[in-house]
């Protein structure tokens, strides 16, 4: 057995890079390229990783240390087999040299110089007093492709400074924010949560504020622009500021729980790792490191204090205990082709599962007698074409449900189980599930119970058409207090939707259809939609379940009442 030092690698020029957190103990056994310890500058978090497989005999530094390039942070005990690759330092630094973990402190190295030399290209190209349009696009990334994006940082509208963060994105071993290389307006958002960035894609579009001078430079930037190069900004930073992975691909299926908005996390990449392999939500944590940080100890802690609640009957389960799936080798009955999941049906995976071990649900079906409605609706058509607007039933039912919401409040709540307390919103806001052809999206309508019915049928209907381009912007998806899945357009008699926590009640509405109704005397031809009210019992009983689907038939049936 032989020792070796564990040093840090080549920084790229940054120095007193400070230690913030330690992610192994003296004694504690570890592969090659395990991480040891999280560094981090005012930029980036990046793991420094073993350089072989042993034991930690000794670490020389603590959590707040700072260090640089070749410091020794300790010692590892090669384990047998391991010694012939310990032949002196300068072979381990070679080996070191070729390790993801440093090749990303040396991104960032390159980063931060392209960065420098990127950020002279904004004024390089300052010809005279005005603007110019620049397409952002994502820079070098090392190596990495398809690196998925976990948070926006602009909207439309905004207006940045250079190096204000753009978006971030997250690899394995890093999370990293992409600046903006110009002082100017966002136009156009091109990127959108759980997409997956390589470099050359477009971020967005942006109207760059010039000023006077520069005229030498003209020349440097017409003929980067006839070598077909877009200005890219470097990668830069890990970003302090992700949410956990439920919030980041904002794609979510109806049982979406989003973070409150604003939430901040600041945990580094094997935090995050560890936290998304043990389904842990890092908005839920405080954590106990510097500035906050989350580490792993308190992502553990909670873990432990979430499976003692679930054993005690409370209510955040997660799903712990209950036995996977085996799958069969199903090459064994014909052929079979894998595929990866995408990031999107990957997390409405979770949620749905979280949702529905969760939550209670039961369903309550309704007919409602839309014949009126709909000769209503048909009398509008013609408006509608002279406005622009498709009026489906979508909006009639978006109004009914909040008339509802209004009358029955108890569901218009969220449960706080850990404090015990019952959370009741004095608005209204309605999600519609929308069906895109990345999957489900929810996007929310604001304050339904103060608009009408035109303004819904526009606003539903280009939020879905939002949704289907991948426009949406997170705040357009979060804030909703009851959702509505309409398949009315496709078919279905009815269905049992999954309640999308922590709201507490969602309707799901099948294809409305002519149905013999008894009139006392008679049978009558009427066009019945049949609603299903799915509901956590937690919130809400069966017999509110059985108003709240009554009122919306009365007011359905009857779209006066809607004014009353
Ligand atoms: N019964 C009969 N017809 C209906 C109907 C219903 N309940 N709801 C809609 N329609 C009709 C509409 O009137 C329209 O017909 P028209 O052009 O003759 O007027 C047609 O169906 C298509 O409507 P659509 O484009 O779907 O508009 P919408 O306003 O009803 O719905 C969305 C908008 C976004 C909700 C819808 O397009 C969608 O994506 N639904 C799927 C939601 C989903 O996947 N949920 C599953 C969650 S698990």
């Amino acid at each position: 057995m032989s020792e070796q030092e564990i040093k840090v690698p080549d920084l790229g020029g940054a120095e007193d890079v400070e230690v913030i957190e330690l992610l192994v103990s003296v004694g504690d056994t570890v592969e090659a390229e395990d991480p040891i310890l999280t560094i981090e500058t005012d930029k980036a978090s990046v793991e420094l990783p073993s350089p072989g497989a042993g034991k930690i005999s000794s670490l020389s530094v603590e959590v707040g240390d700072k260090l640089n390039d070749g410091d020794v942070v300790g010692m590892l005990e090669a384990s047998d087999g391991a010694d012939s690759d310990d032949s002196g330092d300068s072979d381990a630094e070679t080996e070191e040299s070729e390790k993801p973990e440093e090749k990303e402190a040396e991104q960032e190295a390159s980063s931060e110089s392209e960065s420098e030399t990127e950020e002279s290209k904004p004024a390089a190209r300052k010809k005279s007093a005005g603007s110019r349009k620049e397409t952002v696009l994502v820079p070098p990334l090392d190596g990495m492709e398809n690196v998925p994006v976990i948070e926006i940082n602009v909207s439309e509208g905004d207006t940045l400074e250079v190096d204000s963060p753009l978006v971030t994105v997250e690899s394995d071993k890093a999370s990293m924010e992409i600046p903006s290389p110009y002082a100017g307006k966002v136009d156009k958002v091109l990127v959108a949560e759980g997409d997956e960035l390589s470099e050359g894609d477009k971020i967005l579009e942006m109207t760059v504020a010039e000023e006077e001078g520069d005229d030498e430079d003209d020349e440097q930037e017409e003929s980067s622009a006839e070598s077909g190069q877009e200005s890219q900004p470097a990668p830069d930073a890990e970003s302090q500021q992700d949410k956990p992975e439920e919030s980041a691909p904002q794609p979510q299926g109806a049982t979406y729980e989003p973070p409150s908005p604003g939430t901040k996390v600041h945990a580094g990449p094997a935090v995050r790792k560890l936290a998304r392999e043990l389904g842990a939500d890092l908005t839920r944590i405080k954590g106990s490191g510097p500035k906050s940080r989350i580490l792993k100890d308190d992502v553990q802690s909670y873990i432990k204090s979430q499976l003692q609640q679930s054993q005690q009957g409370g209510s955040v389960g997660t799903g712990s205990g209950i036995p996977g799936v085996k799958l069969p080798d199903f090459s064994q009955f014909g052929e079979v082709r894998r595929e990866p999941m995408s990031r999107m049906m990957s997390v409405t995976a979770v949620n749905m599962q979280r949702s529905w071990l969760n939550v209670p649900h039961v369903t309550q079906f309704e007919d409602a007698d839309i014949t009126d409605m709909e000769a209503f609706r048909q009398s509008q058509k013609a408006a509608g074409e002279k406005k622009g607007v498709k009026i489906t039933p979508l909006p009639f039912i978006l109004k009914a449900c909040a008339a509802a919401l209004a009358e029955l409040p108890q569901f218009n709540v969220s449960l706080d189980m850990e404090r015990k307390e019952v959370v009741r919103k004095q608005y209204i806001h309605i999600g519609i599930a929308v069906d895109t052809h990345n999957g489900l999206m929810v996007p929310v309508i604001r304050d339904v119970d103060q608009k009408g019915l035109w303004e819904l049928a526009e606003e539903s209907a280009e939020l879905a058409q939002k949704a289907r381009d991948r426009q949406l912007k997170p705040a357009e998806m979060q804030g909703a207090c009851f959702t509505i899945t309409s398949l009315g357009g496709i078919g279905g008699t009815a269905f049992t939707p999954i309640v999308n926590t922590p709201e507490v009640a969602i309707l799901g509405v099948s294809k409305a259809s002519m149905q013999p109704v008894w009139d006392g005397s008679e049978f009558q031809p009427r066009l019945m939609l049949p609603l299903s009210l799915s509901y956590d019992h937690r919130a809400v009983n069966g017999a509110d379940a059985a108003r709240f689907t009554a009122l919306l038939g009365q007011l359905l049936g009857d779209i006066r009442t809607l004014l009353l």
